[in-house]
């Protein structure tokens, strides 16, 4: 890849799911090999736009630390820290939200969505995509790997990053962004949507920390239809593609590959395979975020390192912003 910075963050909120591992941190363990600077934020600012407890976000803060670290983040590599302890971001949202107009915010996506679903929202939630544009740029990050989902707001990162340089001079490279090539991981119970940590239905979402029988139950009631056939039709046989899609991705085997070994089998025999490849993926994670779950002290100290290191970055540019600005 060259030169280049990637910026990507993630909220606390406890341990990932199977689509977040296979559509966000299989890749940004990829991507810390690849790109000589590297920055992953665990997004604590953002958790509190709704309403939150205290206790629970920080112990969330440390699952999260501890599956970012299971999943195979290396801290040599890679910058993890906590936003909040960086409050350099909250000083360039606020820089940042005086160039945006407010009917440029209303449109996007996640303040559509979450504001109709409460009705009404918080300032905080609305101006969210200022604050993650005020993320990338005060590292000056050139790539942002992000899902489908996200593209709209990294539109706003490089809208800013030219507003700003319009109004006060060259500063910040307008990030790209690195869109992940996984197909989306559906809800095991419905696979007309997607898997999410936010689904009301206790089968339908895969835990990374999930136990095995958890694992087996979950797969054995994932939905199918009625053709006891294996095959991969995403817009026919949704439940059955999606786990196709994820035996395959937790195999590391071909799509392809996948539907040749069910070859022969039902439906109820696949999940077995389905089964194994997910429980062989994930014992050791689990493992490991127990191991280090245990120490929530070393925890603390991976993020304290990381935050002195993201801090030696983001000050220089919010200096610079600074004098720009005219403070
Ligand atoms: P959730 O939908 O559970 O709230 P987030 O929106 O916090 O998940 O997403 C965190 C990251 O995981 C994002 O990069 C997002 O694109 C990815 N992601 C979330 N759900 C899935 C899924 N079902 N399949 C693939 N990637 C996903
Ligand atoms: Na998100």
């Amino acid at each position: 890849a060259g030169g280049g910075r990637i910026f990507s963050g993630i909220q606390p909120t406890g341990v990932p799911h199977l689509g977040n591992y296979l559509g966000a941190l299989e890749n940004w363990v990829a991507l810390q090999n690849q790109y000589p600077s590297v920055l992953y934020s665990i997004v604590d600012l953002h958790s509190i736009t709704q309403p939150q407890d205290p206790a629970q976000l920080r112990s969330n803060i440390l699952d999260m630390a501890a599956s970012l670290l299971a999943c195979g983040i290396d801290p040599e590599k890679a910058i993890l820290f906590q936003q909040s302890q960086v409050s350099e971001h909250a000083e360039l949202s606020w820089i940042l939200s005086c160039l945006t107009s407010m009917p440029r915010l209303r449109h996007l996506p996640q303040w559509k969505m979450k504001s109709k679903q409460k009705n009404e929202g918080s300032v905080g939630l609305y101006t969210y995509p200022v604050l993650q544009a005020a993320d990338i740029l005060l590292y000056k990050s050139t790539h942002v790997p992000v899902g489908e989902d996200q593209v709209q707001h990294l539109e706003l990162a490089q809208d800013l990053a030219r507003i700003f340089n319009k109004s006060y001079g060259d500063l910040f490279p307008e990030p790209s962004a690195l869109l992940s090539s996984i197909r989306k991981v559906k809800s095991l119970r419905d696979p007309y949507t997607k898997m999410s940590k936010s689904d009301p239905q206790s089968m339908a979402t895969i835990a990374i920390t999930d136990s095995p029988d958890d694992i087996a139950l979950k797969v054995r009631r994932a939905v199918t239809d009625f053709s006891s056939e294996v095959t991969f039709d995403p817009e026919t046989r949704p439940g059955v593609s999606n786990l196709l899609t994820i035996h395959a991705a937790m195999a590391m085997i071909s799509v392809e590959e996948a539907v040749a070994q069910a070859r022969g089998l039902d439906t109820g025999a696949y999940k077995t395979l389905v089964t194994e490849a997910v429980i062989q993926r994930f014992t050791p994670i689990r493992e490991e975020i127990e191991r280090l779950r245990s120490d929530p002290v070393h925890l603390e100290g991976v993020l304290a390192q990381g935050t002195l290191r993201a801090r030696e970055l983001a000050a220089p540019v919010l200096r610079e912003v600074r004098q720009r600005v005219g403070f």
